[in-house]
């Protein structure tokens, strides 16, 4: 299926490792350019020839700003942001203290809402774009392994897209989340094995996911083929949360 994605430029945040890392080889498979904005970006000559490296926190202020300025002036539009920069956090209730609430927040919540920002500004005098936050199935089961403020910051993302998409909606730019469960990457790695061996065995497809599966949906969720898909919150769990 062609999901004419050709010629399209996307900037994915978090793109370093994991499922960000993922979502750009997806979207450059299909004939995306590739912005590739992370806190510790790849050394230069480690990307795929063509894609751009942005060093940028997404925490700060001129965070989104800086991605979004680098896509205008090196290919001149931004059509698709993937905002998959964030950190994990496992505390228990009483180990939480004010600072690490407010880092959370600031990577998983502040950064996805600067990032959008900026990318809707730059895409809405095209009439197009695509917008694609990062929830987790902890926003649903208030998480199991997951703290207290990477589960609230992840159902703060889930709000969060759905006013991006009734203020972007009116100008062609569709706004959709996806949530995955638990996935192998680095971020899941502090579980343990044992505590993700549990989890897959409770997951109805009995195993955990692959970035690439994440990936792949993001894609079709920026593609023309998702037009009409807008506001949604997209599961990529295995079954392990449902309805
Ligand atoms: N892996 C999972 O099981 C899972 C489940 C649900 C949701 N998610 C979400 O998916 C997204 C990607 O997770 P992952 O598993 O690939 O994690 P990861 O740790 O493998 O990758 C996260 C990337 O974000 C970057 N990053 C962190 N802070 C940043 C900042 N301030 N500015 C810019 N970049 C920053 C890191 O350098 C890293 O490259 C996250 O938002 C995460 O919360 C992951």
């Amino acid at each position: 299926m062609d999901l004419g994605l050709s010629g399209r430029v996307a900037a994915i945040t978090g793109a370093t490792s994991g499922i960000g890392a993922a979502c750009a080889r997806a979207l450059a498979q299909e004939g995306c350019e590739i912005v590739a904005a992370d806190l510790r970006p790849a050394p230069a000559g480690q990307l795929p020839e063509g894609w751009l490296a942005v060093e940028a926190d997404v925490a700060s202020a001129d965070g989104g700003r800086r991605v979004v300025d680098a896509a205008l002036e090196r290919f001149g539009r931004l059509d698709v942001l993937v905002a998959c920069a964030g950190i994990y956090e496992t505390g228990a209730l009483d180990d939480v203290d004010a600072d690490r609430w407010d880092q959370v927040m600031a990577v998983n919540l502040r950064g996805t809402f600067l990032c959008a920002q900026a990318a809707i500004a730059a895409m809405r005098p095209r009439g197009w774009g695509r917008v694609i936050t990062l929830a987790s199935i902890a926003a649903r089961n208030g998480g199991r392994l997951a703290g207290p403020a990477y589960v609230a910051s992840k159902a703060g993302v889930v709000g969060l897209t759905r006013s991006l998409a009734h203020a972007a909606g009116p100008h062609g730019i569709t706004v959709n989340c996806v949530a995955p469960g638990v996935i192998d990457t680095p971020m899941t790695g502090v579980m343990g094995d044992a505590a993700k061996a549990q989890l897959a065995g409770g997951t109805p497809l009995r195993r955990n996911g692959r970035p690439e599966e994440v990936a792949d949906v993001v894609a079709m969720l920026a593609s023309e083929r998702a037009g009409f898909v807008h506001g949604a919150l997209v599961d990529v769990n295995g079954g392990l949360a449902m309805g």
